[in-house]
Parts: C-alpha cells; structure tokens; sequence
C-alpha cells in the first residue's frame, strides 16, 4: 500500500475492522470532523462483516430531507473543508494513484466490463444495453471524435488497462504510433504483456510532451486526477505537443458550480488520495487560453455505469473478498453508491471535449 495512509495529520484513508461500539464512536468523531459522507463510508469500510449491499445503496442515493442534505452540502465549514483537502493535496500524486489503482488487476476485472477493462462512464443508448455495449457505444463515439488516420501519432493521457489504444488499434492505428502514459505499475504491465504498445510510467503533468509531435491527444477519465492549478499549464503542453491542426479530445467529469472546494471533495480523498476535481469553466478557460478552440462538447450520464459497476461487484464478492479483502470489498461498494447520489444531485457532470489546435 501507498505513503499516503501514513501522512500525519491527512484524514485516514485505510479503516482497521472494528467492532461495535467502536464503529458508531468513530462514526461520531469523523462526522464531526470530516462530514457526515465520510463519516458513514468509514463506517461501512470498517465494519468487519460484508456489508449488506441494499442497505449501502439506500444509505447513500434515496433523497435526505432538507435539513440533512444542507449538513451534508455544508459541513465542515468552508475554511476547514480547503485545509483539510490542502493537507491531502500535499503529497505526491503518484502515491494517490497508485493507492487506487494498484490495488490488484484481477479485482478490477470482477466489475468492469468483459471486452476492454475501461473504468471510465459508458454511454447506456438503450435500456437493455449491457455494461459491454455501453462501453462499446462510449468508444465508437470516441474514436469518432478523435477520428484516428492509420500512421497517425496518438497519446492517451491516463491510458488505464489499454481498452481505448486496443479500441484505435483495432480500427486505425499501428502499434508503434500510439502510445500512453499512466501512474500505475499493474496496468502498465498488463498492456505491456497483453497488447504491447508503448506505456510510459510518467506523470503526464509534470513529463515534456514535447513539441508538434502528435496528430490527436486524447484522455478518458484521467484530467479528474489533475489538479485546478496544474489545468493552464496542462492545456499549454498539449497545445504544444500537438502538430499544427492537431485535435485533443478529453474525457471527464468536471465540478458544476463555482465552489472549488465542494464537501464532496473532502470524501473524496477517501478514494483518489490527493486528486481534486477542477470547475468545468476552469477546464474551458484553460483551453483557450492556450489557443484552442472548442469545436464539440457533450454531456453524458455516470449514473447506470456505477450502478453496473456495483451490481457486478455484488455478483462477485466472495471472489473480491479472496482477492483484496472484505473492507476494500465494502469500501468499493460504497464508492459506487456514492458517487451515484453525487453524479444524480448534479454536483459534477461528465463532458467530452473536442479542442483543436488552430
Ligand atoms: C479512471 S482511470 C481511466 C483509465 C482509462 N483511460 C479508461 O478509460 O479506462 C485514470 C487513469 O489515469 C492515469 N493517471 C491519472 N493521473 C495521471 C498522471 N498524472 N500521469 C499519468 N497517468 C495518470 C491513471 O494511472 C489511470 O490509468
């Protein structure tokens, strides 16, 4: 496991089995300290029994009354909240990914979908589609956007277990002209050993992308882990990496809203240690401000994804138990219903961009 659990003063990421009356104490002390979402995902992480998945999902998605939602939508208070996130954001980003993604490949595969490992939202078109044809319409409508040309050099920003490159490879690509970068050792293993195209494990944030060097850049679910002052600066390199006409197209949910440090930032860290979401008119102005223009953004549901998710998290619990414990089990699952009720009150909306490079 990462650093980032022994940081001093950063909110606990990693809940030790505890029995009751231990759980409900803690569950009064992290309220008050980190806010009530927290609060109960500690408590159902912690608990050393498999948590019942009904209850977990009504905690989180069935609408609270008035009162409670303001607490849940104010607390902690304002200036608490950006110091309890800047303690998180103080350390390393390649600790919070890690932390997340390599917890083991074959957990990952007992919920994400069968043909491409994509742990990104789908597009659900129809409602029988299964979670394997979401994620297909999701990457056809993609590689629509970045309308890969056969020896044309492509980047992925994030590129996870490979399933968009494999997806550009299948239709357009040659292996040698597309390439990725991601932070997590497991997934650049698994495409190196499964698929062999050209991982670098870097931080695409702070790497030299170079200049004029790809025709298309494109990310999925990866500019959520960028953080809101590194967005300018991230935007100016892609430009610049980019061949003059060159596209970027990204893939992301981004904050609706102006407050920058929302309460549901600070649960957050529960999960992606050290990553914080940026408001989407920061991700627009940083775009232009770069040079590009915008020629396309559309707005698609995470809900059914997360739900599929967790549905097949369920199915395949005892073999998640095996692989990464009953407490990363009951955390994942409350991960999902949490970020269900977070995607359904509209706090963040998930965008795809096209930007092209004048
Ligand atoms: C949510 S996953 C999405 C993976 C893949 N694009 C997909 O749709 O399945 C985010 C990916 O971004 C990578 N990532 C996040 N921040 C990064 C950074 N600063 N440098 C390199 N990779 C990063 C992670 O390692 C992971 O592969």
């Amino acid at each position: 496991m990462s650093p980032v659990e022994e940081g001093a003063a950063a909110p606990r990421l990693v809940v030790p089995p505890t029995a009751w009356p231990m759980r409900w104490l803690r569950l009064i002390s992290d309220g008050l300290t980190y806010g009530p979402p927290s609060a109960v995902v500690n408590f159902f992480t912690s608990s050393p029994r498999p948590v019942d998945p009904e209850t977990v999902w009504r905690t989180f998605t069935r609408p609270y009354p008035r009162f409670l939602q303001a607490v849940i939508d104010h607390y902690p208070p304002p200036r608490r909240r950006e110091r309890l996130i800047a303690q998180m954001l103080a350390q390393p980003h390649a600790g919070g990914i890690e932390y997340h993604y390599d917890l083991s490949n074959e957990f990952y595969r007992l919920f994400l979908d069968k043909t491409f490992m994509f742990y990104s939202c789908a597009d659900f078109l129809k409602a029988d589609d299964t979670l394997e044809q979401a994620q297909l319409n999701k990457a056809n409508h993609i590689l629509s956007l970045i309308d890969p040309k056969p020896g044309e050099a492509i980047l992925e920003l994030g590129c996870g277990w490979g399933s968009m490159l494999r997806h550009i490879h299948a239709h357009a690509g040659d292996l040698k002209s597309l390439s990725g970068y991601t932070l997590s050792h497991e997934q650049k293993r698994y495409i190196e050993e499964n698929f062999g195209f050209n991982v670098m494990l870097e931080d695409f944030v702070t790497t030299d992308l170079g200049e004029e060097r790809y025709d298309k850049i494109y990310s999925i679910g990866a500019l959520e882990h960028v953080r809101p002052n590194e967005i300018p600066e991230l935007a100016k390199k892609v430009y610049a990496a980019l061949k003059p006409g060159g596209r970027a197209v990204h893939h992301f949910f981004s904050l609706n809203g102006n407050d920058p440090h929302a309460t549901s930032m600070v649960t957050a860290q529960l999960f992606f240690p050290g990553s914080i979401l940026s408001l989407h008119s920061h991700h627009l102005a940083a775009a232009r401000e770069a040079g590009f223009t915008l020629t396309h953004d559309s707005e698609h549901d995470y809900r059914p994804t997360l739900r599929a998710w967790f549905d097949n998290l369920v199915a395949n619990r005892e073999r998640a138990h095996q692989l990464v414990g009953v407490q990363q089990t009951n955390k994942y699952l409350a991960f999902f219903a949490t970020s269900w009720a977070f995607f359904n009150l509209k706090e963040a909306t998930l965008h795809r961009l096209v930007l092209v490079k004048g």
